[in-house]
């Protein structure tokens, strides 16, 4: 993880927030490459769930929404962590975390209730101190005021969940899109959560975004929806280049599951920090659109004009967090590898960590292996010579040429070892060099980042081939 948090620093993916300042714990800002990496993960999953079907429709609501739709929700009572502090060195945990971490196992109550004592002579594992404080409940909303009075009556939240204005406008989706159950509402968009101990990267932060389908269904097809969308999602892992056997599923229990859904399979990814989840595929019967009938007083039953029944249509949720998925893909991509020293596509070795050094005519690469469609430059253009105008014009005419095809990259500073080295670096899968004998009969070599063997191709073959 250290390689990767410094590569991702070094070369433009991810920056701590406000840096100059020392940082803000659990809050991060994408650079040039890695703003390009998420907007590739968007529209990679808005194609697939919403574009590409004729059963999903989209949606982008507002962050901050009436205070009642959380009340509805349960998330003011009930979307809360378990805190314990250190009263000797003020350190401050999850309870949940500090067992995990401690190897304690604790026996929680339901899904929805986190009340739980520690065993006596639980210590910090800061400074051995055995003063924590019981676990108390902590609600992890943002809160803020609309207006300029700060009282009971103006307090609002940033929404912890996009989901939420999903089911709030439910009706009139419903209404304009001439959708029939079953059918989906899909959004993108930023949540906040006040963890308590934001951790591993930018895998647990306050701010990030997420990726959300409520699919409405019919009640009692709940199983089979559920099915279809877990085999759905999987696939798409794949992909964006996620191989399937550094996917898991990790399927909830019945007995803790909450008291409304039926089932829940969690996406997770092996990560260096341990096999985490990426995405949550829920089936919660009508428990959040019926709330919302109740707190609101507005009808949110569906009229089946095949059957001439009206029900509450039931949901399944596939909730997927951006940053998760960035740093997934992130974590796959990096490779160290042997090359030879001259970058004529000979034979590439992993590189053996325990060996102080590469053999002899080799060197150490690091390439980040995307999948092309993820990468957040597709081509890379190099004049040969930076110096000889004649190579630069024509590099700029095939830089043209591959801009057209997908974010490309024009470099012409130093030896092209080197540029073809800081491309590998970002995981730009292909290389494109304009030599003299491009001047003579229109070729360029088409560098392929994961083998570095290079093709002569015709200029004009490079938007199909690119592409
Ligand atoms: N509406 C359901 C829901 O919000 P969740 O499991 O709490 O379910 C869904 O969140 C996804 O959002 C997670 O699988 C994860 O990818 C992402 N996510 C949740 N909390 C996060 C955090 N603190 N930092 C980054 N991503 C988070």
């Amino acid at each position: 993880m250290e390689k990767l948090v410094s590569l991702c620093k070094r070369r433009g993916f991810i920056f701590q927030s406000s840096e100059i300042y020392g940082g803000i714990n659990g809050f991060w800002d994408y650079g040039p490459l890695g703003v390009e990496l998420k907007r590739n993960i968007r529209d990679a999953w808005w194609k697939a769930m919403v574009r590409d079907r004729e059963d999903v429709v989209g949606l982008d609501a507002s962050i901050i929404m009436h205070p009642r739709v959380w009340e509805a929700s349960g998330h003011l009572t009930g979307f809360t962590d378990p805190m314990v502090d250190c009263k000797a060195c003020k350190k401050r945990y999850r309870a949940d975390q500090l067992c995990e971490e401690l190897g304690i196992t604790i026996e929680t109550g339901s899904a929805e209730e986190h009340g739980f004592k520690l065993p006596p002579g639980t210590q910090c594992p800061a400074c051995g101190s055995t003063d924590l404080t019981e676990p108390r409940d902590f609600n992890l909303m943002f809160k803020t005021f609309i207006g300029p009075v700060e009282d009971a009556s103006s307090v609002a939240y940033l929404r912890p969940e996009t989901a939420q204005a999903i089911f709030a406008q439910f009706n009139n989706v419903l209404s304009v899109s001439r959708q029939k159950v079953p059918f989906g509402i899909a959004q993108i968009g930023k949540a906040f959560r006040n963890e308590i101990n934001p951790r591993n990267y930018t895998f647990r932060s306050r701010e990030f975004e997420q990726m959300e389908l409520e699919f409405f269904i019919k009640p009692g097809t709940d199983a089979e929806w559920h099915e279809y969308w877990v085999a759905e999602r999987l696939r798409w892992y794949e992909t964006i280049g996620l191989p399937s056997s550094s996917l898991h599923r990790d399927i909830h229990p019945k007995e803790k599951l909450a008291h409304y859904a039926s089932a829940c399979t969690d996406v997770a990814y092996e990560f260096p920090f341990g096999i985490q989840e990426l995405e949550g595929i829920a089936a919660r019967g009508n428990f959040d659109l019926s709330r919302h009938q109740e707190f609101s007083g507005k009808s949110m039953e569906y009229f089946d004009q095949e059957t001439n029944e009206k029900y509450v249509p039931h949901v399944v949720e596939p909730s997927a967090g951006v940053d998760r998925i960035a740093l997934a893909l992130l974590c796959n991509a990096y490779a160290e590898e042997w090359v030879p020293t001259k970058d004529t596509g000979g034979e590439v070795l992993a590189a053996d960590i325990t060996a102080s050094r590469p053999p002899e005519g080799y060197e150490m690469r690091t390439v980040m292996r995307f999948a092309p469609c993820i990468a957040p430059v597709k081509t890379a253009v190099f004049p040969l010579l930076k110096n000889k105008p004649e190579l630069v014009a024509k590099a700029r005419e095939v830089f043209e040429i591959a801009k057209a095809c997908g974010p490309a990259f024009y470099d012409e500073g130093g030896a092209i070892g080197r540029r073809y080295r800081r491309q590998d670096e970002i995981g730009t899968p292909y290389g494109v060099t304009i030599d003299f004998d491009t001047l003579k009969d229109e070729t360029v070599t088409l560098r392929d980042r994961d083998t570095m063997k290079q093709e002569r191709v015709k200029i004009a073959e490079l938007p199909a081939l690119l592409k």
